[in-house]
């Protein structure tokens, strides 16, 4: 029988006559030869069709086809130094498994976004796509071995939640049984705070929500974070695991996906130069250099995009900024003892005008301190019991960060818009597929 292999495999067995399942990605076809585009979910490659090596119905039947019918060819594997893998199979056996009646929607000249989005249950097909998911795959692979190659333990935390985790501006809420109204998690930060009082190292990843009316580059309505917190770190030893992390992630994917990069247009050159350490910059002291370069902020105020983005395009590596203002920041920040004006916290932009990418903080570990926190804030005391009772029973300083898949993908793919970073991405105006 001849054996299944896939295209990405398809190097190690030149001169060998292989079976290869797919889809017909494109064509050429004339009246004696024939060259089909195939992908079979791991590469694309080259098949050559010759009128003579197949029955005459069969090669007319298969000069019909339309694009993305499936198919399953036979043939040998020929060395061809023009293609991009390497090699092209001379076919001399074709299977029809599903001939498409219609057109395919998504042809090679330009669509709208609208209309791509409209198709992503058939746009994840495309080349580029692929490659996207690709590499996200091997950003979540990487951020998994990262911890789990320093012990760290993995913590699922739910996804409805009774405490809101960053602030109560831009929550999904909805009933549940009885009890009242509940939030999606925007986070699950808090669910870690008490996890690591149980495993001291742990880690998520998973979907959180937040009801942004925003409709920017940046922000997505469902996001991936993966969120790490670890008892007894200091601001200072979670910048740290921060930095050794976004490396980690950067340098394994240059690894494992740098033909997915290169085909996406991606300069390699400048994701290598990200390791750590990160150059710092005080809030502060980011003001003033935004001040200085003409902008109108102030102390006090939020960076906007633009302004990430001025700081951020200074060298290839991420910036961090730290110790925000407190009023600015979520409730469970510890204050700077030299300055109770600003946090422990810190913001990783991402070089290139990526903005954002980790949002982390030391965490406020007195009782009374929190509680104070949450009144300011206006958050319901009662619904946050169980998350001051951490700061009742063998309270100890603990930090803790997360960090945004998609923004992620989407500096390293070099993605100028967030929704091709996610598979389905939710956006304000778009649930549909
Ligand atoms: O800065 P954020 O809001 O931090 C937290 O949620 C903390 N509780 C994390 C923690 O300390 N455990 O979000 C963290 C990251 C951001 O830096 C950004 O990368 C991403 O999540 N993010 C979004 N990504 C896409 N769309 C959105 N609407 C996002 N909001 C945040
Ligand atoms: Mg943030």
């Amino acid at each position: 029988m001849t054996p299944w292999i896939s295209i990405k495999d398809l190097k190690a067995h030149i001169g060998e006559r292989v079976e290869i399942r797919g889809w017909l990605r494109n064509k050429r076809t004339g009246g004696k030869i024939s060259f089909l585009q195939l992908r079979d979910g791991t590469g694309f490659v080259q098949g050559v069709l010759e009128k003579s090596t197949i029955d005459e119905e069969l090669y007319s039947k298969v000069k019909k086809l339309k694009i993305e019918s499936s198919l399953i060819i036979r043939g040998t594997v020929k060395e061809d130094t023009r293609s991009t893998i390497g090699v092209e199979i001379s076919i001399d056996e074709v299977e029809i498994i599903h001939a498409n009646e219609t057109d395919y929607p998504i042809s090679n000249k330009e669509h709208g976004i609208d209309f791509l989005m409209e198709h992503r249950h058939l746009w994840l097909r495309s080349q580029r796509q692929f490659h996207i998911l690709k590499v996200r795959n091997e950003i979540i692979k990487a951020m998994r071995e990262f911890y789990l190659n320093r012990d760290f333990k993995l913590i699922d935390t739910p996804i409805f939640t009774g405490s809101i985790g960053e602030s109560a501006g831009n929550t999904f809420s909805m009933e549940y049984f009885d009890y009242g109204d509940v939030y999606l998690a925007q986070t699950g930060q808090l669910y870690l705070e008490a996890a690591c009082m149980a495993q001291g190292k742990v880690f998520n990843l998973g979907p959180t929500f937040r009801a942004e009316k925003s409709k920017t580059r940046r922000h997505l309505i469902e996001f991936w974070m993966n969120e790490a917190e670890v008892a007894y770190y200091t601001h200072e030893d979670n910048m740290k695991l921060q930095e050794d992390l976004v490396e980690y992630i950067v340098q394994k994917v240059i690894e494992r996906a740098e033909e997915n990069l290169i085909a996406l247009g991606r300069d390699i050159d400048k994701l290598k130069n990200v390791k750590a350490p990160f150059p710092r910059i005080t809030y502060t002291d980011a003001i003033k250099l935004l001040q200085e370069k003409g902008y109108d902020i102030k102390w006090g105020d939020d960076l906007g995009a633009e302004h990430e983005t001025v700081l951020s395009s200074q060298q290839d590596k991420p910036l961090i900024v730290e110790k925000y203002p407190k009023d600015i920041k979520a409730f469970y920040m510890q204050p700077d003892p030299e300055n109770p004006d600003v946090v422990l916290c810190d913001d990783m932009l991402a070089p290139e005008g990526y903005g954002e990418i980790v949002g982390a903080s030391e965490r406020i570990w007195e009782k009374d301190v929190l509680i104070e926190r949450l009144k300011e804030k206006d958050l319901p005391i009662e619904d946050y019991q169980w998350y001051i009772d951490l700061r009742e029973f063998g309270s100890v300083p603990h930090s803790g960060f997360g960090i945004g898949v998609e923004r992620t993908v989407a500096w390293i793919c070099g993605l100028n818009h967030i929704r091709e970073a996610i598979p389905f991405a939710r956006t304000l105006y778009r649930v549909y597929p």
